[in-house]
């Protein structure tokens, strides 16, 4: 049976339960040093505070463009949200476009960036009809961690993924759109707010379920959100009521808490990334990664001769030749080991039967590593929001969206099991967010262009 040498090789990826719930603790340990005032600094989990204090109640209504940048597109929406009406759920109407950034732009310089955002933006409005004269409110989905002393401002922590632009880190995203939008000229824009896509997602799913109180995003990235109690968010004041909290998960491990968990791919992932030394969770999880991890230990399999008879490729050898999009079509039900012969030949390798199997097997270890990952990540934030409602039981709901979450085959299935494995007295759901993320960043800013007309 060739996936046996496969499970010898990987043991260090075959993450057990105890080992999950280990991880587990160890994530609600540094959730609350992130909450902490002393530690924040100091805490690799940043536990950023929003400024959204409620999820949507469908009183949210207006007209908004909106902006989505950080994942695997850029997109230019409109959002429409109508006000409940009686027994009529509220609607939302959305159309879309999407701009394809230039690669050179992800490692450029910031001005670059944001007059491509920009100018795509005057492009949806001229295409969308929408009158230059007339103000139009705005909402940005920008996912990546920032700092927020308001709804309408962030400060860029650091870039990540496949990202990597000069002259942001530190400085107000929102104030670098605004001046980007007016280099640009002819539109009268009003930014609203800036949220995380995990922000997003969870305010998205949260205007069909009242229980949505956790976002989570499985894609080129990794990160959750959830609803936190003011009174522990000590940068925050106030004590009543609740705040979500970002937490960036992605650079879980960064201080080390992850150590004995890192293989020697994990490793070398890293060293060859954008941002080496961080988001060490997020690269042993998400999207941008996992074919890369795949493809590095088929590589070593094979130079220890375990498979293609000890033949290597240059394509084999050519960081990227396996993309995540590989490891979900080599999971697929059906035509998985068919899938897996053509990728593998297309790598101009010669696979026998058994080296698919194995190959295939490989993927499955390596994805089933990060939902089990996920999972630990995830029963600790339900664990903390249990905990600081006291209950034992918990009915709650997850809006989760990302690329891997909603294309590989088996994924969600996995993560679902292991959550309500390993947290049996909870009632967890998981709702994909259809509308994407730019349906709650929306929501967000009907909420704050309510709050502005009052104190008008
Ligand atoms: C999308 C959101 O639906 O999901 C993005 O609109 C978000 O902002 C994304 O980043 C995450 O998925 P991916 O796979 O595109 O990174
Ligand atoms: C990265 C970003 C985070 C984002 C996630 C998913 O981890 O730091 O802000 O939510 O990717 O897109």
């Amino acid at each position: 049976d060739p996936t046996k040498k496969v499970d010898r090789f990987l043991h260090a990826m075959r993450l057990q339960d105890e080992q999950l719930v280990d991880i587990s603790s160890r994530f609600l340990a540094e959730m609350k040093k992130g909450l902490s005032a002393e530690s924040l600094a100091a805490a690799a989990v940043k536990m950023l505070p929003t400024h959204v204090r409620s999820t949507p109640d469908g009183s949210e209504k207006g007209q908004f463009v909106a902006l989505d940048l950080g994942g695997s597109k850029f997109k230019v929406l409109r959002v429409k949200v109508r006000e409940d009406e009686g027994t009529n759920k509220g609607g939302v109407e959305m159309e879309e476009k999407t701009y394809p950034i230039p690669k050179e732009l992800h490692e450029g310089r910031a001005v670059e960036l944001f007059d491509h955002v920009s100018e795509s933006l005057k492009d949806f409005l001229h295409e969308k009809n929408m009158s230059p004269e007339k103000k139009h409110p705005l909402a940005f989905t920008f996912s990546f961690p920032c700092e927020h002393p308001g709804l309408d401002q962030g400060l860029l922590l650091s870039w990540c993924k496949n990202y990597k632009v000069r002259g942001l880190q530190g400085k107000d995203v929102v104030q670098f759109l605004r001046q980007a939008i007016d280099r640009t000229g002819d539109m009268d824009i009003d930014v609203l707010a800036m949220v995380n896509d995990t922000v997003a997602t969870m305010m998205t799913c949260g205007f069909d379920d009242q229980f949505c109180e956790v976002g989570l995003i499985i894609g080129t990235g990794t990160n959750a959100c959830y609803m936190e109690e003011l009174r522990h968010i000590d940068l925050v004041q106030g004590d009543e009521g609740r705040m979500c909290v970002n937490t960036e998960w992605g650079a879980f491990g960064d201080d080390g808490a992850l150590d004995d968990f890192i293989t020697d791919f994990d490793r070398d992932v890293d060293a060859a990334s954008l941002n080496p030394g961080k988001q060490t969770f997020e690269k042993m999880v998400s999207g941008l990664y996992l074919g890369e991890l795949v493809r590095l230990v088929v590589l070593k399999m094979a130079k220890l001769g375990l498979l293609f008879d000890g033949h290597v490729s240059d394509a084999l050898r050519t960081k990227g030749k396996i993309t995540t999009g590989d490891v979900a079509a080599m999971e697929e039900y059906r035509n998985g080991l068919k899938n897996t012969k053509e990728i593998l030949t297309h790598l101009h390798l010669t696979p026998s039967p058994d080296d698919c199997v194995a190959v295939q097997h490989v993927s499955t270890i390596v994805s089933f590593r990060s939902s089990n990952l996920v999972a630990a990540g995830l029963v600790a934030v339900l664990t903390r929001i249990r905990q600081n409602r006291n209950l034992r039981g918990l009915r709650i709901t997850v809006g989760v969206d990302g690329t891997v979450y909603k294309t590989h085959p088996q994924y969600p299935k996995r993560l679902h099991k292991v959550v309500r494995r390993l947290l049996p007295d909870c009632q967890v759901r998981f709702v994909l967010s259809e509308s994407g993320s730019s349906k709650g960043a929306a929501l967000v800013a009907a909420v704050a262009q309510r709050l502005i007309s009052q104190r008008r």
